[in-house]
């Protein structure tokens, strides 16, 4: 049957390149979206009244997109384009991403907060019509009302102490590499988290963990102590807040930083890496926490309806994950996470530590 020998593959190669099953996109949340992107970095010396950087990746399409805020590594020191590539590939799933970050600032990350409260207010009155001026097409909207919040390493300090003390306009919450303290090497003893106490707000939570998180560099420093990292932020977590929890076992604290600089903050010794992996699979596993990232939001400001068949698989199945994975979860509602957080006053714990 020649002409079946030849049909058939030219049939398979049709379907294999058609990212269109019965009219409805399908979700593949580890390839780049169908969204072509911009960046716009704004920056807070030439900006009145704004006291961070903002480096915005956003859709470049007319449309309203859900706004992931985002602070980053050592407490929000780090320049956000050591992330670009994570970042990039969330925006391309139609999601604008604001990562909130300074050079310089205050330490102690309680100090932090008004300050990124104030960043907060800053883009509602202003984020849009900045990145308008931009050269953003004035029909791309951001949806402010419901915020997605996250951070990696110590900038989840900031991101904890915010919430502790207001819910403000945030849905969910994304801890990657989550470190507790006010700095790497245990200097400064400032908590955000109480290992004897929930933290006083309920939200829907996505924890990303790299599986070298607590293993020294060649410094003999773990970027991510056992003791401040990963378990502290998800056991703190209020019971009724619906969790998802997956680790990377084969990937450092750094590695889905952009290659340059993953590479660097590994072979410097700062940080545990994958010294194994090759530039293929370090490519892979940023989006593989880009695609966590961009599922978790998607399942939880896209799905008024409740249907998350096409998202919890990503979060839950570690077959589907294009690296080693581990997971948990904490859903008792099944479905969806449900956007929203609700928030109590904290009761200072007065027992002895
Ligand atoms: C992640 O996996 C690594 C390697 O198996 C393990 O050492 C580490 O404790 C795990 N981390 C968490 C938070 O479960």
């Amino acid at each position: 049957m020649p002409l079946l020998g030849v049909v058939l593959p030219v049939l398979v190669l049709i379907l294999a390149s058609c990212e269109y099953v019965g009219g409805q996109d399908v979700f593949l949340p580890y390839e780049p979206g169908s969204h072509t992107t911009t960046k716009v970095h704004i920056g807070s010396l030439l900006t009145p009244g704004l006291e961070e950087n903002l480096d915005v990746w956003l859709p470049t399409e007319g449309g309203t997109y859900n706004v992931f805020y985002f602070l980053d590594g050592m407490g929000a020191v780090t320049p956000a384009n050591f992330y670009a590539q994570t970042m990039k590939h969330i925006a391309s799933h139609g999601i604008a991403v604001v990562v909130v970050w300074k050079m310089s600032g205050p330490l102690n990350p309680e100090d932090k907060v008004p300050i990124f409260a104030s960043v907060l207010e800053w883009a509602e009155e202003h984020l849009e019509k900045r990145l308008h001026n931009s050269g953003v097409e004035d029909s791309v909207h951001l949806d402010l009302e419901n915020l997605v919040l996250g951070g990696h390493s110590a900038g989840n300090h900031i991101l904890v102490e915010y919430l502790k003390g207001t819910c403000g306009k945030v849905k969910g919450q994304v801890f990657i590499s989550p470190v507790d303290g006010a700095d790497p090497f245990g200097l400064l003893p400032i908590y955000c988290i109480n290992p004897r106490q929930s933290l006083n707000y309920i939200t829907p939570t996505l924890h990303l963990a790299a599986g070298l998180d607590s293993l020294p560099g060649f410094s003999g420093i773990a970027c991510a102590p056992e003791d401040l990292s990963n378990d502290r932020f998800y056991q703190a977590l209020d019971p009724s807040s619906q969790r998802w929890s997956i680790n990377a076992t084969e990937f450092g604290h750094a590695d889905f930083l952009d290659p340059p600089f993953a590479e660097a903050v590994g072979t410097t010794g700062f940080c545990s890496y994958n010294n194994d992996a090759t530039a293929e699979e370090f490519s892979v596993y940023r989006r593989f926490v880009a695609g966590q990232t961009v599922t978790f939001i998607k399942a939880l400001l896209e799905e008024e309806e409740g249907d998350c068949g096409q998202y919890l698989p990503y979060l839950e199945d570690t077959t589907l994950m294009p690296v080693a994975a581990e997971e948990r979860h904490v859903n008792d509602i099944g479905g969806c996470p449900v956007a929203g957080c609700s928030w109590t006053p904290e009761t200072i714990y007065t027992g002895a530590l």
